[in-house]
C-alpha cells in the first residue's frame, strides 16, 4: 500500500478484486439450483472496473437513475438484466427506461404506474414492471437507510398492491412481471429480511388466486456488513432464508446487494497532516481525506475502523481523527483510543468499497481522488486523481 500512496498520491481508494469475487461467490453459491439473479446495486460503488467485475462473474445490475443504466450497459449489462428502482423517476427517465426494454422498472406510486403506461403506449410497446412494495417493517438500521416502513416515502403500502397489480394487468402499455421489496441498508438482523420476502411471497401467492402470474420477486438489497467486529447476518444463511421463504412459490428470486459485495473490498488511504493538542482537552490528529472522499461519518454518524499503516512503538491516545474540510462534522473517529502517528504517517480507513467513492463530491474544489483496484499481486489505477481543471471545466468565468 505504501507503493501505491507513493504513485497514485493521497488521499486514495484501494478496492481488492479478489474479496470482490469471493463475496459474489458466496452469495451465487448459496442459492445453490434455486432459480435466481443477483443484481448488483450500483450505487453502492458504480466505477466502471468495480461494475465491470461484477458483470464478468456473472452478476446482473440494479440501477438507481439513468445514469447507472447507461453504466451498467456500457459495461455489458443487457437491458434485460437491468432492474430499474427510483423514488422520483423524471419523465426522461420513464420514457428511456421504456425504449431499452429493461428487465423491470420497479413502480413508485399509482402516478408513475399512469406515467409509464402512457409513456409505453406512446412508443408502442408493453413494458416489464414490478411493483414496490411498502411493506410496514422496521429494519431496525440506522433512520437515515431505512426504507421500508409507512413512515418513509418508498413503494406503495402492500395492503394497495393487489388492486395496484389488476391496474397494471389492465394497461395495455404494462406487463407486471414481479413485487419488489427494499426495507433499507446496513440491516444486521436476519429477521426483518426474512419478513420482508414472506410478506412479498404471500402476495405473490394470492395474486396467483387471481390470475396474475409474477416471474420474479426482487427481494432488494440491504444486507449489512460488520464495520466495527460485532455479529452480523452470514450471507449464505441469508440466500438460505429467502430461498426458504420463496420456494413454496416456485419463482425467480432476485436480489440487490451493494454493500455486503464491495464494503469490505474497499479501504481509503489517508495521510497525516497535522497532529494538535488541546492543554487539557482534545488531541486531533488531522488527515488529508475528509467529508468530501468519506461522506458516511459526517451523514450518519458511521462507524470506520483505521489503522496506521505501519504502528509506531509508542503508546495510544485519545484522539479524535478529523479531516481538513471547514466543518465540525468532517470527523473520522471521535475519542477513540488511537497508536502514536506523526505527520505524513499513513492511515488506513476499512470498509469503504461501498458508499465511498460513489459519494465522495468535490466540496471546497476538492478534485476526486484516484481510485486503485489489487488483483492478486498486480494493482492498477481504475480512475485517475481529478485535476482541477477538470473540475472547472464546466464553467465559464
Ligand atoms: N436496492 C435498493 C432499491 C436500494 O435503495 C438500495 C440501497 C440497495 C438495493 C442496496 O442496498 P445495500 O445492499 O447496499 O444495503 N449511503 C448509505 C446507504 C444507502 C442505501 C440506499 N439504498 C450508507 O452509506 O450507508
Amino acid at each position: 500500500m505504501a507503493a501505491i500512496a507513493a504513485a497514485a498520491g493521497t488521499p486514495c481508494y484501494i478496492y481488492d478484486a479478489g474479496a470482490i469475487r469471493a463475496a459474489y461467490m458466496t452469495l451465487d453459491r448459496a442459492f445453490d439450483a434455486y432459480p435466481h439473479a443477483i443484481h448488483y446495486a450500483l450505487k453502492a460503488n458504480s466505477s466502471l472496473a468495480v461494475v465491470r467485475l461484477l458483470q464478468s462473474l456473472g452478476s446482473h445490475a440494479d440501477a438507481n437513475s439513468l445514469g447507472e443504466v447507461d453504466v451498467a450497459m456500457r459495461c455489458g449489462f443487457r437491458p434485460d438484466q437491468i432492474v430499474f428502482t427510483g423514488v422520483g423517476k423524471s419523465a426522461a427517465e420513464i420514457d428511456r427506461a421504456v425504449s431499452l426494454g429493461l428487465l423491470a422498472i420497479n413502480v413508485e406510486s399509482p402516478g408513475e404506474l399512469d406515467r409509464i403506461d402512457q409513456r409505453a403506449v406512446a412508443q408502442n410497446v408493453k413494458t416489464r414492471v414490478a411493483l414496490r412494495v411498502n411493506p410496514d417493517i422496521d429494519a431496525k438500521s440506522h433512520p437515515h437507510i431505512s426504507t421500508g416502513l409507512k413512515s418513509n416515502k418508498f413503494g406503495v403500502p402492500i395492503g394497495e398492491a393487489p388492486a395496484l397489480f389488476r391496474e397494471m394487468s389492465s394497461r395495455r402499455g404494462l406487463l407486471p412481471v414481479g413485487a419488489h421489496v427494499h426495507i433499507g441498508s446496513q440491516i444486521t438482523t436476519l429477521d426483518p429480511l426474512q419478513k420482508a420476502a414472506q410478506a412479498v411471497v404471500a402476495l405473490a401467492q394470492a395474486l396467483r388466486g387471481e390470475g396474475i402470474a409474477l416471474q420474479h420477486l426482487d427481494m432488494g438489497g440491504g444486507l449489512g456488513i460488520s464495520y466495527d467486529g460485532a455479529p452480523v447476518v452470514d450471507p449464505a444463511e441469508y440466500v438460505r432464508a429467502l430461498v426458504a421463504a420463496t420456494k413454496g412459490s416456485h419463482l425467480k428470486v432476485a436480489i440487490e446487494p451493494g454493500r455486503v459485495l464491495v464494503g469490505p473490498a474497499g479501504v481509503l488511504l489517508t495521510k497525516v497532516v497535522d497532529v494538535k493538542q488541546f492543554p487539557g482537552a482534545k488531541r486531533f490528529v488531522v488527515v488529508d481525506a475528509g467529508m468530501t472522499e468519506l461522506m458516511r461519518p459526517a451523514l450518519y454518524n458511521a462507524y470506520h475502523r483505521i489503522e496506521p499503516l505501519v504502528r509506531r512503538e509508542a503508546p495510544e491516545s485519545i484522539v479524535d481523527i478529523v479531516g481538513p474540510i471547514c466543518e465540525s462534522t468532517d470527523a473520522y473517529a471521535r475519542d477513540r483510543a488511537f497508536p502514536h502517528v506523526e505527520v505524513d504517517d499513513l492511515l488506513v480507513v476499512y470498509d469503504v468499497g461501498a458508499y465511498g467513492a460513489a459519494m465522495g463530491h468535490t466540496y471546497l474544489r476538492r478534485p476526486l481522488p484516484p481510485e486503485v483496484m489489487i488483483d492478486g499481486d498486480q494493482w492498477k489505477v481504475i480512475r485517475r486523481r481529478q485535476t482541477l481543471d477538470e473540475l472547472l471545466a464546466l464553467e465559464t468565468e
